[in-house]
């Protein structure tokens, strides 16, 4: 186990640049078990989830590589055993991507049950449903899901909520099984698109992705192709909020300015300078004396409910009085305790946190419940009075890498160190 430390009270000031994407690398890689020939996947981020994805694919018989220029090669043409086992689900929810490919690939699944988790109760029945109606017959116990089918038949589906994964998961099965299906209230997550960027590159067909209705004329062979995962626009909007948070001016590279243009905006009504260019962005708080702002979560184009945990903390040391709503997750507001320990002024009614602004925060030992809920803690300790320490950091690990190389390098005072317990 470690911890993080962090002397608050410096100004951020330079460059940083964006990894790979988490969120795309993820269903890209699950994806890989769709193809007939190995992938070469690149700008993969070194996190643990991609990691423990990695290991699902080479539990059912995928070979995995690492090549030296950082590529990974995955053969996971002949999976030996369709099963994402309990353990490695258990850490990560994003293993049920696996679903979608493997009943369409092989006509059986054996997924561990995702369970509940931190951020809410996070259920699948838009998945199942999905597959169910294309025809994969469906049994569940305490532990596992079994899913079994022929062939799978094309559907013409409707999202009864919009589901980022559920997009994902019906769209790589379609993208296997013969004739057109058609799948409706659609994610249109820059995320969505990229997987299925990739697959029309491995010769899918499909059409649509980023609106609401995707359409997807389905081959019987993918061939593999190599790409590059797109960067990650929650972690440049968090070294974003970095900037703002201590009056600073920082500058982040290798990322597509029109993913994080809600973002952008935000801080711009709040009062920072947001300027952008071809794949840079350059937030400038120097001057600025944030006025916070409401936010709704919603899902793209909306504000994301991945950068509410991060703006909370921004809000809680700007001028006035705010309204953060999170319509996306129904249990998203853990960090607001620890937040409170660190003097923020937070009170919490159902879905709904209402913030005052304080004049400062301070350092106290906190710890991390989720993993934006950890960035946020993260941003209160770079503006915090004095030392704050971050217990159970695994979940920043999960999706931020190398964020002390990456904050030190703009000026922050922040190390890891072993803790015991
Ligand atoms: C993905 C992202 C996560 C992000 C979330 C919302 C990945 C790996 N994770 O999670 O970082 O916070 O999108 O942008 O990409 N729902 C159902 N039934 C279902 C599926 C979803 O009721 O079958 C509900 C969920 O409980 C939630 C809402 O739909 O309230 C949206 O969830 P969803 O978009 O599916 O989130 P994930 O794909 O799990």
């Amino acid at each position: 186990m470690e911890r993080l430390i962090i002397r608050g009270g410096n100004q951020l000031h330079g460059e940083v640049s964006c990894s790979g994407a988490k969120n795309s690398g993820l269903p890209i890689l699950a994806a890989t078990i769709l193809l007939d020939t190995p992938a070469k996947i690149g700008n993969l981020p070194h996190l643990q989830d991609i990691t423990t994805m990695l290991e699902l694919l080479n539990s059912m018989g995928a070979s995995i590589n690492f090549d030296e220029s950082g590529y990974i090669e995955i053969d996971a043409s002949n999976i030996l055993l369709p099963e994402a086992r309990y353990e490695l689900v258990k850490t990560m929810r994003a293993s049920i991507l696996v679903m979608g490919p493997l009943v369409a690939k092989y006509g059986k699944a054996k997924i561990s049950q995702p369970g509940g988790c931190n951020i809410g109760t996070r259920p699948i029945d838009f998945h199942l449903d999905g597959l169910e109606k294309m025809g994969a017959k469906i049994k569940s116990d305490s532990k596992y899901i079994y899913l079994d089918a022929g062939k799978l038949n094309p559907i013409d589906f409707n999202f009864p909520k919009i589901s980022v994964t559920g997009t994902e998961n019906l769209m790589m099965a379609a993208a296997i099984v013969e004739g057109k299906t058609i799948l409706r209230n659609c994610a249109k997550e820059p995320e969505v698109v990229e997987l299925a960027n990739f697959l029309n590159n491995c010769g899918a067909n499909i059409i649509g992705a980023g609106e609401s209705t995707i359409e997807i004329n389905g081959r019987a062979s993918l061939k593999s192709t190599e790409w590059e995962v797109l960067f990650d626009r929650i972690e440049a909007g968090t070294y974003m909020v970095a900037g703002a948070i201590t009056n600073g001016h920082v500058k982040i590279n290798k990322i597509k300015p029109e993913t994080i243009q809600i973002i952008s905006s935000k801080l711009i009504e709040m009062g920072a300078i947001v300027e952008s260019g071809g794949d840079w962005v350059e937030v400038d708080a120097t001057t600025a004396d944030l006025i916070s702002k409401d936010i709704s979560t919603e899902p793209f184009p909306g504000f994301p409910t991945d950068m509410q945990a991060q703006f909370m903390a921004l809000n809680a040391i700007s001028n006035g009085h705010s309204i953060i709503e999170e319509t996306v997750f129904e249990n998203r507001f853990q960090h607001v305790d620890e937040l409170k320990k660190m003097g923020a002024d937070i009170s919490l009614e159902k879905n709904k946190a209402s913030i005052k602004g304080v004049s400062n925060l301070f350092g106290a030992i906190v710890s991390a419940s989720d993993l934006r809920a950890s960035a946020s803690l993260v941003l209160a300790g770079l503006v915090g009075k004095n030392r704050t320490q971050i217990e159970d950091i695994y979940h920043i690990d999960r999706g931020y890498e190398c964020i002390e190389e990456k904050l030190t390098k703009l000026g922050a005072e922040i190390f890891r160190e072993p803790a015991e317990y």
